[in-house]
């Protein structure tokens, strides 16, 4: 499995997303500062990794802390939690992680723990985030295996693969199950400008699992769509609303439309950490808006003149309609959504 993000004991590791493929190296955050600047430079990404690497911030942070007692504590752990909510502004799994180590932190001081005793809670609730989130990839792979043919041709968008998540991947995930169950599937990678989710790590990815993987550039889909080269499509999601609207990178709503023109199945598979059942709907949903320069410039080479107003938002919105089913680890959903996912139970 892939080492997304690791504990060593006293610091939290991360494969610098930034640099892959060209170069394998890992960044070391000693303080919760750290975890928050690696999540908004992208070195971590992908909505569950997001998460994960939020509470494991969180965590560090207090095991740092000199606080002599549990007042100074929690006033100390509120900052962080407002520090690591200001780092990306689309993924619910950010707001969930924090929310369930506001939680920990709470029963803890609820019976009377020391801050040592907090600090070792929190500690263990990041872990219990890391290990659920690898479990949840692996279960929901096994429903969303279900729905991928032998020989099928999946065509996906970013990259929603262990890199994304604890391990094992949500859209990855399924291709990985189908996989392992001996379909022989064949990838096509978008290679989602402009940070290149696609062509960088979702092909990275599969290559070192021996997946057929072939890369195609975003404004190629269409094309391998009409030409009958696309069975299915699988992606991710970084928030889905209580109406089964999907956020999730840029580009996934021009493929979304495109399969539906071309009668090709649609999935968002994603874990129950993504449902945000409290957004109504896609409008709801906050778009992060990226820095030009990823869009003027591949790496330091500058692409667009000086000058030119640049848009970059870094997800958008696929309306439910377009939907086939969202795959999650309790199951497989339908439409409509609005009730098959409000009757699947309340948030963990
Ligand atoms: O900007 P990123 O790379 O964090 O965006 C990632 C995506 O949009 C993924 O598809 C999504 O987070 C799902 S990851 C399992």
């Amino acid at each position: 499995m892939l080492p997304t993000i690791d504990w060593t004991g006293e610091t939290v590791v991360m494969i610098d997303q930034r640099k892959l493929p060209a170069s394998e190296v890992y960044v070391t955050c000693r303080t919760a500062q750290d975890v928050a600047k690696a999540i908004k430079t992208m070195v971590i990404r992908g909505a569950p990794a997001i998460g994960v690497a939020a509470a494991m911030g969180l965590a560090l942070g207090m095991r740092r802390s000199k606080a002599s007692g549990t007042k100074q504590f929690a006033t100390e752990f509120q900052k962080l939690c407002e520090l690591m909510a200001a780092t990306r502004p689309t993924a619910v799994n950010l707001f969930w992680a924090i929310d369930r180590m506001k939680q920990a932190f709470a029963e803890e001081a609820q019976r009377g723990a020391s801050v040592a005793e907090i600090s070792d809670r929190l500690m263990r609730e990041s872990h219990a985030i890391h290990d659920e989130d690898v479990q949840s990839c692996r279960t929901m792979g096994a429903h969303g295996a279900t729905l991928v043919p032998d020989t099928a041709r999946i065509l996906t968008h970013c990259n929603a693969g262990a890199l994304a998540t604890a391990g094992y991947g949500t859209a990855l995930g399924v291709i990985r199950a189908a996989a392992e169950q001996g379909k022989r599937v064949a990838v096509l990678a978008d290679e989602t400008r402009p940070f290149l989710q696609g062509a960088r790590l979702t092909a990275w990815e599969l290559v070192k699992d021996g997946i057929d993987t072939t890369v195609i550039t975003d404004n190629m889909a269409g094309t391998m769509m009409r030409l009958g080269d696309v069975d299915l499509v699988v992606v991710g999601a970084d928030r889905i609303a209580a109406n089964g609207d999907v956020a999730n990178k840029i580009g996934t709503y021009s493929v979304a439309v495109l399969a539906r023109e071309h009668g090709i199945p649609f999935y968002v598979a994603a874990p129950w950490s993504t449902i945000d059942l409290a957004t109504r709907d896609g409008d709801a949903i906050p778009i992060e808006e990226r820095t030009p320069r990823e869009v003027t410039h591949v790496g330091n080479t500058q692409l667009a003149p000086e000058g030119a107003r640049v848009r970059n938002p870094s997800f958008d919105v696929t309306p439910h309609k377009y939907i086939t089913a969202i795959i999650t680890e309790r199951g497989v959903y339908r439409a409509p959504f609005s009730e098959s996912l409000a009757n699947a139970g309340p948030r963990n």
